[in-house]
């Protein structure tokens, strides 16, 4: 590999860049709380589960947190709780990680699409009530409309303010994916405390990681309820002799697992402070470049869980190109996520078409996902825009 030789290189577990997308915060603290756990022989529903979810919860100030395998997990058991059923419709961002689609597909539920601003990238709340005109005008249609699923995209909220306003407008619940914005506000207030309920993951590419896993936050006696049954094969954990109340899932977190959470959301923090610093050094870096940093809305606090730039006009055909030249050069970078209805299973379901989603298509197109995470150093980031100017430039695209 060519390169930085003061740098050291990853190559564990098939990586082989010496600037990786991402490193999870792991540390000898987080091995131990691990380890004692494995040597408990308590392995699943022990105490720090129910510590986990209560770490989450004060940290955000919600009333319930519950603990579930992973973010899909969540977002699928929180359609469940608000019977989301088949032939019901659930109004989505048109551009997420897929499984914010997928679980509505699972329930048997319709996606609609809503499309996004081109800077936030995240649902258009202008995009979100015209659609909602159109649908609950039709009384039929208004009947099966039964949620509105924002995502609060690679960490920055979405305008949350707005879409509550128009949701209750018309008296839909929201669930809010914030997969990827554990600790990010908009106005002083956290993601995942705006709505009916927050749906947040710990994959290791997100904040905080317990290898996999997920919370779900609400404010809602009932709703915590039914969620916890959801997630346990529909028992009744309030009950005083275990009983069965509705068919459920196993989508329960490990006791290993919540150990991690807790040493992890010990140090959230200090890891949201290092990447808004690494955020702040990265928008410095390319201010004289034509490659966009990303756009922080008015009032908005986000936790950078990627950082993903636009890419200059000219560039976007060649993006993939430019991932390759990158990873000859040791440094990992990606898309950023997807344009879900060009999907080939949403696409073909639905018939979508080139220019349905204008400005989720563009966003697509002229994303790339940079190298971030809590121990890069500032000489790495130098590294990797120094490194994707001279792509650029060497490319013909002015940089
Ligand atoms: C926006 C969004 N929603 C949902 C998920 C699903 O989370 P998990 O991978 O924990 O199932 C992710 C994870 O990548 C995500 O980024």
């Amino acid at each position: 590999m060519k390169g930085f030789g003061v740098l050291q290189s990853f190559s564990g577990a098939g990586y082989n860049f010496m600037i990786q997308l991402t490193v999870p915060s792991i540390e000898e603290d987080d091995l131990e709380a691990v380890r004692k756990v494995l040597t408990s022989r308590f392995l699943v529903q022990g105490s720090h589960v129910a510590a986990f979810e209560r770490s989450v919860a004060d940290y955000l100030g919600s009333e319930y947190a519950i603990a579930v395998s992973n973010g899909t997990a969540a977002l699928h058991l929180s359609l469940n709780a608000l019977d989301v059923r088949p032939g019901d419709m659930v109004l989505v961002t048109a551009y997420s990680w897929i499984s914010t689609a997928n679980v509505i597909e699972l329930c048997g539920a319709q996606p609609v699409f809503i499309d996004v601003c081109t800077d936030t990238f995240n649902m258009d709340p202008a995009q979100l009530k015209i659609v909602l005109g159109r649908l609950m005008t039709n009384k039929e249609i208004a009947q099966r409309v039964k949620a509105i699923l924002p995502v609060h995209t690679f960490g920055q909220l979405a305008d949350m303010t707005e879409i509550m306003k128009l949701a209750k407008h018309y008296q839909l619940p929201v669930i809010e994916d914030a997969a990827c914005a554990l600790g990010a506000t908009l106005n002083g207030r956290y993601a995942g405390t705006w709505a009916a309920m927050g749906c947040f993951s710990f994959h290791p590419r997100k904040i905080i990681t317990t290898g996999e896993g997920g919370v779900i936050t609400t404010n809602d006696c009932d709703l915590a309820l039914k969620l916890r049954a959801l997630r346990n094969h529909g028992l009744d954990s309030d009950k005083s002799s275990p009983d069965f109340v509705m068919p459920g899932y196993n989508y329960r977190m490990t006791e290993f697992q919540a150990a991690l959470g807790i040493t992890q959301m010990s140090k959230l923090d200090r890891i949201i402070e290092a990447r808004r610093s690494l955020a702040v050094h990265y928008c410095e870096l390319l201010d004289e470049s034509t490659v966009n940093a990303p756009f922080v809305a008015p009032g908005s606090q986000p936790v950078y869980q990627s950082y993903p730039v636009l890419l200059p006009e000219e560039s976007s055909a060649f993006r993939t190109e430019i991932i390759a030249r990158l990873k000859a050069q040791g440094i990992e970078s990606t898309i950023g996520t997807w344009h879900m209805p060009m999907t080939t299973y949403f696409r073909t379901r639905y018939s979508y078409k080139i220019g349905d989603f204008p400005a989720a298509e563009w966003v697509f197109q002229h994303s790339l996902t940079l190298p971030l995470y809590d121990g890069l150093k500032k000489s790495e980031q130098s590294i990797v825009v120094q490194q994707l100017v001279a792509i650029l430039e060497e490319m013909g695209i002015r940089a």
